[in-house]
């Protein structure tokens, strides 16, 4: 079947006109708190309502809207099966590690599950058993020794030969009790009890760069200074960066579908071993059951043709439910770390009242909470079981170095070839709605032709640290495909590391 018709026109998740967020302005004075916090995220808000809740004086800051960045387009389920990890753990960090991993998340897991019963939060919040399943005989071995792995690690579940869901497959590992939410509806409560308790939120409030010290110093875009005991980072990607994270991680982009199908689902949360990865869920909305299917990931700036990811999920979307309508379509893009565990902690050795939260390898309902938590802890002096785990300062050498290899090899090589690189098309070739890298006055450029025929030119020079951006079809965006900054079409950043919008170039 042909998809592309089929699809809706502009990517939105389905829930973006369901929950009402209250607004903030923005910052115009300077300001002291106790302890400032970058990214209206899980892992801000988690911290923020923590903190506040303590009694501490917390200032919030948002560049965008609270909750329109990865948080606001995630799948939501909230597990620690975080496909299969816990044998590889195992293997490179030990037993006891490995166990903190599923406790941490576990733990916020719980934490979730609490805070909806205490704040009586309507929220979807329903438990389901999560699946990682396959039909390869490689994966097949790999799921064996996982399931050797939860037995050690005292996990409920196990190996299954059957999953509620009839889909074809050789063998399933269930993790059992785990659950799914609206993270906006629940995070929604957090909001309002962060303001209720005397923090403040700034959102269209941009922090362009830190004065570290005993006090550091945030400043805004709009030049105001926040100054605090403790600053936590939780821009997703750090918007500032003296730790070198940004040769640390590397970003990825996934794809979604919400459906209604002919068939009714089955309950449970599924995920595939293999590639291309596929991940199921359902979801109430509006009195009626909506299948969200997600995976087709690819590194950020290296897909050719991004809306063809679209296409293949409703395919296998189609296949396993048959499609009565596809209700949304949206993409998303996190970070992975080299060793796959996040950085939470200091965000240098240097400067223990910086922190990081960043590296969640799309588990950040469970991750991002747990470092909402975890820097509660330390900020409050408390002891943390996990706080060493998470440290940004640990390092491991072997999958670290082999990952840091992998995953930046290509990194010179986009610097490079960029500059040289293919120009695809002619400015008078575009059809409205369609963008390509052009020739502009001799040089290489970015030109997208709305639908109104109006031309927005940019520089596709990345304003990081100097690659080739390239254009995202699917999402009507200037990807970058060293460090995962993505630019509107008229070259606003929509995500970090970056923090200048890209150069506009204008017609001689
Ligand atoms: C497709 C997909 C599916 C996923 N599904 C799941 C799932 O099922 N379960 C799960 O556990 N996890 C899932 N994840 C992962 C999870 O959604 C993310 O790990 C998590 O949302 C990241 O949260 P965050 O707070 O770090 O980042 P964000 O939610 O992106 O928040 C960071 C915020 O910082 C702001 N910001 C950035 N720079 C600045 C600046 N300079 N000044 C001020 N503000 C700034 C941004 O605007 C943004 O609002 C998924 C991820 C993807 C991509
Ligand atoms: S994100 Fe680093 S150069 Fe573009």
């Amino acid at each position: 079947m042909n998809w592309e018709n089929k699809l809706p026109q502009f990517p939105e998740p389905y829930w973006r006109d369901s929950v009402k967020l209250p607004s903030f302005s923005k910052l115009t004075e300077d300001k002291k708190v106790d302890v400032a916090i970058v990214g209206g995220g899980i892992s801000g808000i988690t911290a923020a309502y923590l903190l506040t809740k303590q009694g501490l004086n917390v200032a919030l800051l948002e560049a965008d809207k609270l909750l329109n960045g990865t948080t606001g387009h995630t799948t939501a389920k909230i597990t620690a099966q975080h496909d299969i990890i816990y044998d590889e753990l195992i293997s490179h960090f030990g037993e006891e590690k490995a166990r903190l991993y599923y406790e941490a998340n576990y733990d916020a897991l719980n934490f979730i599950k609490k805070t909806t019963r205490e704040l009586h939060i309507d929220c979807d919040f329903i438990e389901e058993d999560a699946y990682v399943y396959t039909n390869s005989e490689e994966k097949l071995s790999k799921l064996q020794k996982e399931a050797a792995a939860y037995s050690r690690l005292s996990i409920a579940g196990g190996l299954v030969d059957s999953m509620p869901l009839d889909l074809e497959m050789k063998s399933a590992i269930v993790m059992k009790n785990q659950a799914q939410y609206h993270p906006l509806k629940f995070m929604k409560v957090l909001v309002d009890k962060i303001t209720e308790a005397g923090g403040s939120i700034y959102e269209q409030t941009t922090a362009t760069d830190v004065e570290p010290g005993n006090h550091p110093v945030v400043t805004t875009k709009d030049g105001h200074k926040v100054t605090c005991d403790y600053l936590i980072v939780g821009s997703h990607f750090p918007f500032y960066d003296k730790g070198f994270y940004f040769t640390r991680m590397y970003a990825e982009r996934s794809y979604l579908l919400a459906l209604k199908t002919k068939k009714s689902y089955p309950g449970g949360m599924y995920l595939s071993a293999e590639t291309p990865k596929r991940s199921i869920r359902y979801t109430p909305f509006n009195g009626e059951n909506l299948v969200i299917v997600a995976g087709e990931k690819h590194k950020t700036g290296h897909g050719t043709n991004t809306f063809q990811h679209y296409e293949h999920l409703a395919e296998f979307g189609d296949e396993l439910f048959g499609i009565e309508e596809v209700v949304n379509r949206w993409s998303a893009q996190d970070l992975t770390t080299l060793d796959k565990i996040p950085y939470i902690g200091a965000m240098t050795k240097d400067n223990p009242n910086i922190f990081v939260a960043t590296g969640y390898r799309k588990w950040g309902m469970t991750t991002g909470t747990a470092a909402g938590m975890l820097l509660c802890d330390i900020i409050l002096q408390k002891q943390n079981p996990y706080e060493q785990l998470y440290t940004p300062s640990r390092f491991q050498a072997d999958p670290s170095v082999k990952q840091f290899i992998a995953q930046n090899a290509d990194v010179g090589g986009h610097f490079v070839a960029g500059k040289i690189g293919m120009v695809h098309k002619t400015v008078d070739e575009l059809q409205p709605d369609e963008g390509a890298v052009v020739k502009v006055n001799g040089k290489r450029a970015g030109c997208y032709k709305d639908a109104n025929g109006k031309l927005h030119i940019v520089d596709t020079t990345c304003t990081h640290l100097g690659c080739e951006v390239e254009w995202n079809d699917g999402e009507r965006s200037w990807d970058c495909p060293c460090h995962g900054s993505r630019f509107s079409f008229s070259g606003e950043v929509m995500e970090g590391p970056a923090v200048e919008p890209l150069k506009k170039v204008h017609l001689d």
